[in-house]
C-alpha cells in the first residue's frame, strides 16, 4: 500500500454516512455574488430542502434560478455564508472532505478531456479520487460499462457524440463510488434520444447500487417523469416542493380551472411565470463544449 493508499482507508472510516442522515439538508442557504459594497440580489435566498437517501431529487427552474449555486454548496465548491448544508449527516462547512469523499459530481461545463480516450478520462478521475490503484482498472472497466461506454473506451473522446460525451462524464462521477451523485443540467443540449440513455443510465446505476441523485435541469418533462421528488425553483427561492403527483394536486386544489395539470402548469402557478424552454440540438464533442460553455455563461 502507498501512503495515500493509507491515508484513504484510514479515511473510509470517517467517512460512512452517519445512520439515518437525509443525504442532503439545507437549512436557510444563502448566497450572493455581490458581496461587500452595496446590496445585490441573492442568487440563493433562504433555501430549505432535504433530499432522502435513495431518492431522485430534481432541482427544477430557469437560467438564473440559482440551482448551480445551491448545488455547489452542497458540493462544498463554494463557501456557505449563511445558513446549514449537511450531506449524510457531515456538516460542509466542517467537514469538507468527508463530504467530497461521499459525492460524485457532474458539472453543467464540460469535464471530459477531447484529447485522451474515454478510458484514460475515467482512470484520471479513479487517481484523483484515491481508488486505490489494484482496483483502478476493474473500477475503470466497470463504470464505462454502466454508461454502456465499452466498445468506445478506447477512442479518443473528442470522436463522441454529445449524448456518449455525457455518458463519459457520468462514469467519471461514478468510478469513486459515491453515495451522493450530483448532475448539474445533465441533458442540456442533448437531443431526446440522448436524454433518455443518460437518464437510463442514471436510473439503472442507482438501481444497482442504491445511491441518492440530486439533479439540476429545466426540462420539466424530464422531472416528471424521473424525480421522485422536485424543488420547484425561481429567483433564487424554492417555491413549491413534493413529488410530481403532490404538485400537480395541489395546482388542481387551488386552480380548478387547471383539471389535469401538467408541471409546466404547476410551475407558472407556483413561480407566478412561465418556465423558459431551453434548445435541444443534436450535436458532436464541439458542440456539446460551445453548447455548454454559452450555457454556463448565461446560465
Ligand atoms: N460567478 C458569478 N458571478 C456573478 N453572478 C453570478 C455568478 N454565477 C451565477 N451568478 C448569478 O446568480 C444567479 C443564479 O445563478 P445560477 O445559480 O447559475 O442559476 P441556475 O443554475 O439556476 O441557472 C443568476 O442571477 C446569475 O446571474
Ligand atoms: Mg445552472
Amino acid at each position: 500500500m502507498t501512503s495515500t493508499e493509507n491515508a484513504t482507508a484510514a479515511a473510509a472510516s470517517d467517512t460512512a454516512p452517519a445512520p439515518g442522515a437525509d443525504a442532503v439538508v439545507c437549512r436557510g442557504l444563502e448566497y450572493s455574488f455581490h458581496r461587500g459594497r452595496g446590496k445585490g440580489a441573492k442568487a440563493v435566498d433562504g433555501v430549505d430542502l432535504t433530499v432522502r437517501t435513495g431518492e431522485v431529487f430534481g432541482l427544477l427552474g430557469p437560467n438564473g434560478a440559482g440551482k448551480t449555486t445551491t448545488i455547489r454548496a452542497i458540493t462544498t465548491l463554494l463557501p456557505v455564508p449563511s445558513g446549514m448544508v449537511r450531506v449524510f449527516g457531515h456538516d460542509t462547512a466542517r467537514r469538507q472532505m468527508q463530504v467530497r469523499r461521499l459525492l460524485g459530481y457532474v458539472p453543467q461545463q464540460l469535464s471530459a478531456e477531447s484529447g485522451l480516450t474515454g478510458r484514460e478520462n475515467v482512470a484520471l478521475f479513479a487517481r484523483v479520487f484515491d481508488v486505490p490503484h489494484a482496483e483502478r482498472a476493474a473500477r475503470v472497466a466497470q463504470a464505462l460499462a454502466a454508461v454502456d461506454l465499452t466498445e468506445a473506451a478506447d477512442r479518443m473522446c473528442g470522436t463522441y457524440s454529445g449524448g456518449m460525451v455525457r455518458r463519459l462524464e457520468l462514469a467519471q462521477a461514478l468510478v469513486s463510488a459515491p453515495r451522493l451523485l450530483v448532475l448539474d443540467e445533465p441533458t442540456i443540449g442533448l437531443d431526446p434520444i440522448a436524454r433518455t440513455s443518460v437518464w437510463e443510465c442514471i436510473e439503472a446505476v442507482r438501481r444497482a447500487t442504491g445511491m441518492t441523485v440530486l439533479v439540476t435541469t429545466h426540462y420539466m418533462d424530464e422531472a416528471d417523469q424521473y424525480c421522485d421528488r422536485i424543488g420547484l425553483m425561481d429567483r433564487g427561492k424554492i417555491r413549491a416542493l413534493g413529488t410530481p403527483a403532490e404538485l400537480k394536486a395541489r395546482v388542481r386544489e387551488q386552480a380548478p380551472e387547471h383539471p389535469d395539470p401538467t408541471l409546466d402548469d404547476v410551475f407558472r402557478h407556483f413561480a407566478g411565470r412561465d418556465l423558459a424552454r431551453g434548445q435541444a440540438s443534436e450535436g458532436d464533442f464541439s458542440d456539446v463544449r460551445r453548447t455548454r460553455r454559452t450555457a454556463s455563461r448565461v446560465g
